[in-house]
Formats: C-alpha cells, structure tokens, sequence
C-alpha cells in the first residue's frame, strides 16, 4: 500500500534486479512504502561501480525535496546474491567482479549513507513472512521467488535463516533455477502446464526437505498463479505474495533499520 503523507522515522529501500533497480522510501512504523516508486534500469553490463552510481541516482532522486528522510537517513539495499557480514560472495545472474566484494562498504562510501545490503529474496521474504502473505504464520515459512533466478527464504516463526540458496538445489542433476526460473520458462518457450511440471518436482523436493506451513510465491509470476498453481500437488499451502513489487524494498529498509539498532546498541 503507498500512501502520499509525509512522515518521520523513514528509511530508503532499494531492490536490485537482473533488469532493473526500484527504490523508495519505507515508514517503518506503519508498514508502508512511501510515495511511488522510482526505477532505473539495471546497467549493462552490472559492474560494482555502475550498480552503485545507479543506487546513488536512485537514492538522490527519492530524498530530493523531502525532509522526511535526513543526510543520515540508513539505506537497505538488496542484491541478488549470497551476502555475508556486507561481503557478496556470489553473483549468479550479476558481473562477476561482485564475488568477494565488500558490497556494504562500496554502497556506503558511494552514498556517504548507512548502508545495510541483504540478499534479495530474504529482504522479500523477511517482508512477505511478516508484513504479506505469510502473517501470522507458526513455523517453517518458504518464500521462493521465480524470477530472472530463484531466490530462496526460509523464516522460522517470524526469524529468517539468512542466505538458503534453494534455487540452486541439483535437481535430476541440474541448477533448479537453470530449468524452473519464470525465465526458464520464457527462455524454452514452455506453456503454463509444461512449466508447472518443472515447479512441481522442485516443490515436492522443497516440501520433502523442509514441510513448511507455507509456501509464498514471489517473482513477478506471483501475479499469475492461475495459470500453474491448480496444476500443483502438495500437501502444503501454496499462495502468491501480496506485497507485489513492493516486497524487496520494504525488507531492505526494515534490515538496515535492524542494522541501526544493533550498532546503537553494541
Ligand atoms: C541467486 C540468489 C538470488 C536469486 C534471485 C539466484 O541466482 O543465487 O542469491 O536470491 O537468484 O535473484
């Protein structure tokens, strides 16, 4: 939900894609993204230093002529590949140059901003498992995101296990993301129904290792579960995402809001 009243205690979120990069600003305390939100597409090719003068663009854009974020206000970034302690340590659908990067820091100095970076899917899924389709949930929760790649989050009432990585599970002896990403899809040209076979063995694989509560779909094709989820048979619930394109941002501001805290206390 975007709403246009400006308020204190926000923070700016950013969600890096394969081909493009959003960002806007977050009001924590009610859980919104604020005003609309602003996209550029991501460079070609994605080196460290173009990502970062895209961020910086996006995050001039969002506080230009508002004094509702401030020259300190903290940035949650989102980045579609493993990140540990601000290090990226992979990047599957980015420039290589990513791996081994001290991600937070590059952003931070680019920005002269707190920077706070978090894998994609888990800043979606942190947001999707507490704010969207999965609150209020007990237990093992899935978010998996079918996208340029699959991103994976696993949340255990409320907390994300960080970093899970479930799109790249061998299955049948490929890259799960390689055959049932929604690019997988358009790559082979597959309809609905063929496609909804490759979702559902890597699904019953996901249901076998984890038995969720839950399973929440993301990714742009969270908008068309009807073409595949009457196909899916699981013993698991299975709903799309509700916080839509949303979901990213609102889990990076909310990280690095966590961020904020656990430096002001240590
Ligand atoms: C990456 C994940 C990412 C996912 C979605 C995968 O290829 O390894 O880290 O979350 O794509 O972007």
């Amino acid at each position: 939900m975007a709403t246009n009243t400006p308020t204190s205690a926000h923070y700016i979120g950013i969600d890096i894609g394969g081909t493009g990069i959003k960002g806007a600003l977050v009001n924590l305390e009610k859980g919104i993204v604020q005003g609309s939100l602003t996209h550029l597409p991501t460079p070609q090719p994605a080196t460290p230093a173009q990502v970062a003068e895209v961020v910086a663009q996006i995050t001039a854009e969002l506080t230009a002529g508002t004094d509702s974020v401030d020259a300190q206000s903290p940035v949650g970034v989102t980045y579609p590949g493993i990140v540990s302690h601000g290090i990226s340590r992979s990047a599957a659908n980015m420039d290589k140059a990513f791996i081994n990067l001290d991600i937070n820091n590059l952003f931070t100095e680019r920005l002269r901003r707190p920077v706070s970076v978090i894998n994609d899917a888990d800043a979606a899924g942190l947001a999707e498992a507490r704010c969207g389709a999965g609150r209020g949930t007990k237990g093992t929760v899935l978010v998996i995101t079918l996208g340029t790649g699959i991103g994976s989050a696993l949340i255990f009432d409320g907390q994300l296990v960080p970093n899970t990585e479930l799109g790249h599970l061998s299955i049948d002896g490929f890259d799960a993301e390689i055959r049932a990403s929604a690019v997988a899809r358009e790559r082979e040209g597959l309809t609905w129904k063929d496609y909804s076979v490759r979702l559902q063995r890597y699904f019953s694989e996901l249901e076998f290792i984890f038995s969720p509560e839950l399973i929440i779909i993301g990714g742009g094709i969270s908008q068309r579960t009807d073409e595949y989820l009457p196909y899916l048979k699981l013993r698991t619930p299975v709903v799309p995402a509700t916080l839509r394109n949303e979901a990213g941002i609102y889990g990076a501001a909310r990280h690095a809001a966590t961020a904020r805290t656990l430096l002001a206390v240590a």
